[in-house]
């Protein structure tokens, strides 16, 4: 048998393993002159989704117009349908910037992700009047009231108004039938009604709308917002003038409308302009949805951990790692958890004893120092080339509006973004390779929670909106 601290790997073994990571150090390193080309292809894969409906990455006009005041106010509920949970919250706007959430969590199982869609929505619709009743009973709602409803749906929807959206696709492994090409605002209000829940649907977004509405309510110089979580996406104001696709619309040349990029599509089907590897290659055409989403599958939560489970696998095959152990646990796709990258990167100690702990406890299989500095090696890789090709995302908007000059602030949120140690940092490194010094006036920062705050913010903008009668 072996135990952690036997350290007498066979020098050829060694070897080996050296040999690999210098050949996926190859494979999975951006150099700055690549990492401009696919800013360039990106850009335009920005202009053409403004330009035309129906486009690879759709670039959404989400009918939240222009900057919040920061004196909206007052009580909204808000429902935050995301890649892992689904969140309720009440949340009570004070105007000059402040506010007070309560709210409850509720984990998806991978069956709700594959059931029919109402069923999802009945789910939301349960759980939000299981959170209405116990606030009335704490009073912190009152009794008899309908309260304003966001509802941030953060999957790509199109939208002809802000309070109705066509599921055009679903991302992040959910598949739930009978969903996609359908209002969600729609279903879920048929859930609110079959469940009696006293709400009223005021306002559909994305995490990434809530998410910039939110930051600047804060910090008025956010122009972009980010998220890097089990998803990966973006949203930024734009100028209406500057969208040929809705010109017909009315909405006047000098307006504002956030945009919803859904950058998570770019380079999907074609595969023309990112760097995938062949575990890239086998993750998408194992997923629900092979070619789509070919950017976040190299950069999101929910893809991490399987990349270097597959790389893993592929050389036990080759008889390098773990020899003579059974590993048949950490041969199951995705049971390689992306915060298991995040530890393995931060393991603070000589010998590695985080990384020991999570092999030993999640996959039953003992692993020599040389084998552990060697996963640590190939968790930085991976990550670092997420993180670079956020940035990728990031300049092409930067660069498209112009801001490189004045410099802006890029609000940020999400798993990857919060506890992966180095990605912010990577960013902006991989930002500076991209613009060279002046990289260093686009800063990113820990967001407000968009998907409850931002949402309730819409909400009330929506609110003001309706009450002056302005569309
Ligand atoms: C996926 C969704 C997008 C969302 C992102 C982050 O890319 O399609 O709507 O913003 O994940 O959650």
């Amino acid at each position: 048998t072996r135990s952690s601290d036997q350290e007498d790997l066979p020098h050829a073994t060694k070897r080996k393993m050296a040999d690999h990571l210098r050949r996926l150090e190859t494979m999975f390193t951006l150099t700055p002159q690549r990492m401009r080309m696919i800013v360039e292809a990106f850009k335009d894969a920005l202009e053409l989704g403004l330009s035309k409906s129906g486009q690879v990455v759709p670039m959404i006009p989400t009918y939240v117009f222009g900057w919040p005041t920061g004196k909206e106010a007052g009580n909204y509920l808000a429902v935050d349908l995301g890649g892992t949970n689904l969140r309720v919250c009440l949340v009570t706007l004070q105007g000059g910037g402040k506010w007070e959430i309560t709210q409850t969590k509720y984990r998806l199982s991978e069956e709700q992700k594959h059931d029919e869609g109402q069923l999802l929505f009945d789910f939301c619709a349960e759980c939000l009047k299981a959170f209405v009743e116990s606030s009335i009973e704490s009073g912190t709602i009152q009794r008899g009231a309908v309260l304003p409803l966001g509802f941030t749906f953060s999957y790509p929807c199109s939208q002809d108004k802000i309070d109705h959206g066509v599921l055009i696709r679903w991302t992040k492994g959910f598949g739930a039938p009978n969903t996609e090409g359908r209002d969600v605002v729609e279903m879920f209000k048929r859930s609110l009604e079959k469940h009696n829940v006293p709400a009223e649907i005021v306002a559909l977004t994305c995490d990434t709308t809530g998410t910039l509405i939110a930051s600047h309510y804060v910090n008025s110089d956010t122009k972009i917002a980010c998220i890097f979580g089990t998803g990966c996406n973006a949203a930024y104001m734009e100028r209406a003038r500057d969208i040929p696709k809705i010109s017909s619309l009315g909405i006047g040349s000098e307006d504002e409308i956030a945009i919803n990029c859904e950058w998570g599509a770019f380079d999907s089907f074609e595969h023309e302009h990112l760097p995938r590897t062949k575990y890239d290659i086998i993750i998408d055409e194992a997923s629900n949805k092979p070619g789509e989403q070919a950017f976040e599958k190299l950069i999101s939560g929910r893809y991490l951990g399987e990349i270097l489970r597959l790389i893993i696998c592929e050389l036990i095959d080759e008889g390098v790692l773990f020899l003579g152990q059974n590993t048949y646990k950490i041969e199951i796709p995705y049971s390689f958890d992306t915060a298991f990258l995040s530890l393995m990167e931060s393991d603070p100690t000589d010998e590695l004893l985080m990384i020991i702990g999570i092999f030993s406890h999640f996959f039953a299989v003992e692993t020599t120092l040389a084998e552990r500095q060697f996963f640590r090696a190939l968790a930085k890789l991976v990550g670092r080339r997420a993180a670079r090709l956020s940035a990728c995302g990031i300049a092409a908007i930067v660069s498209k509006m112009g801001y490189l000059e004045e410099g802006c602030a890029v609000g940020a949120d999400g798993s990857l973004y919060n506890k992966y140690p180095k990605f912010a940092e990577r960013i902006h490194e991989g930002l500076v390779d991209i613009f060279g010094e002046k990289g260093r006036g686009i800063t990113t920062y820990h967001a407000e929670d968009g998907s409850g705050i931002g949402s309730a913010i819409v909400a009330a903008m929506t609110k003001n909106r309706k009450e002056a009668n302005v569309y």
